[in-house]
């Protein structure tokens, strides 16, 4: 048996968790500190860094009480290492360190973006990836940093298929809620008040990228040009529309995703999809999935809600596939900024 503690602080939110032998949740603590960002309408990073300094002992203790353990009976400590705010994970990584030293623990510097890809395999998906049917498996990342379409071999080995050229899906949805005047972060506004809208009422830009690459600029200009000139017209048209709206730009951004994903799945041949990262919460993206999975006879993976956006289980799981290989960090381990720099 072994019991892996995990830490997150790649961004806004504070996260601990402790996962039993790579599925089971024992606990998962997330502090958000997105009311102490909304105001700025974006993440500060020191402020997040000064947070995470107030948050993670508690969080931390939290966790292990939740979990009803001890550091004692703790097998490892995993830890984000990146790709994030640097000021932000540098406290969380310290944190790491500090008790690792202190208790005696190794420490693994975990991959956050594929730490999401395992968040879809917790608890009821568990013995998935064990199995060696499940390989070549594919998985769309969708976050507020990062879209990208990753091919996961039996090894474990990553390779990124596609990615955006331009922006994240999430920064698309929170940059149109901006615009909107619904506040950060907004993609779960966008996503509420499309469920009353008319997913066809408008039409934007889809892009035109090469091989299973993204981009959402061309429809964020799409998006900002129609509010510009209907509201030209018509001062009230975004409070009169903002249902339609939300349904128009969720929906546009769930087409250009599902598209890629099929497009990859068939030039692959793979039946095994998995979708996470933070838009993974969103609903017409985990319905348009599973209905695209019925139609084409995928297996599709999608996380528990609760482990779509930052949080520490899928840390905790992505350090236990390293403790197994007994793949551990030095203590001199730093955070990394950019994803490059860890694949
Ligand atoms: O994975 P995540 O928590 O943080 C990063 O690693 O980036 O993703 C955050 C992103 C934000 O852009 C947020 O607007 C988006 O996930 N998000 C959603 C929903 N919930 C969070 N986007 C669409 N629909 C949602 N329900
Ligand atoms: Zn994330």
């Amino acid at each position: 048996m072994s019991l892996i503690l995990g830490i997150e602080s790649s961004c806004d939110e504070t996260a601990a968790a402790v996962v039993r032998d790579g599925y089971q949740v024992l606990s998962s603590c997330v502090a958000s500190q997105i009311a102490k960002h909304a105001v700025h309408g974006g993440v500060v990073p020191e402020l997040a860094a000064r947070e995470h300094l107030v948050a993670l002992n508690p969080v931390v203790e939290g966790a292990l009480r939740e979990a009803g353990v001890t550091m004692k009976e703790i097998g490892a400590i995993a830890v984000t290492q990146g790709p994030g705010l640097i000021p932000a994970l540098l406290v969380g990584l310290s944190f790491a360190k500090g008790l690792a030293m202190g208790n005696g623990k190794p420490l693994i510097g975990v991959n956050h973006f594929i730490a999401h890809i395992y968040g879809a395999f917790l608890d009821e998906a568990h013995g998935v990836l064990e199995n060696p049917a499940t390989y070549p498996l594919l998985a769309l990342v969708v976050s507020g940093g990062h879209t990208s379409l990753m091919l996961i071999e039996r090894d474990g080995k990553a390779r990124q298929l596609g990615c955006t050229i331009d922006d994240a899906a999430g920064e698309a949805l929170d940059k149109g809620a901006k615009l909107l005047g619904l506040g950060y972060p907004g993609g779960p506004v966008i996503d509420r008040l499309a469920r009353e809208g008319d997913p066809e009422a408008f039409r934007f830009a889809h892009p035109h990228v090469d091989g299973f690459d993204f981009s959402f600029s061309g429809l964020k200009t799409s998006f900002l040009y129609t509010l510009r000139d209907a509201v030209a017209d018509d001062p009230d048209f975004i409070d009169r529309h903002k249902a339609d709206l939300c349904a128009s730009l969720q929906h546009t951004i769930v087409e250009i995703l599902l598209k890629q994903l099929v497009r990859a799945a068939k030039e692959y041949d793979i039946r095994d999809i998995a979708v996470a990262g933070g838009v993974s919460a969103n609903s017409g993206l985990r319905n348009g999935v599973v209905e695209e999975g019925r139609r084409r006879g995928w297996r599709t993976f999608v996380p528990e809600f609760r482990f779509t956006t930052d949080n520490a289980a899928m840390i905790a799981v992505a350090g236990y596939y390293h403790y197994l290989h007994g793949d551990f960090s030095s203590l001199d381990v730093s955070p990394v900024a950019r994803i490059e720099e860890l694949m």
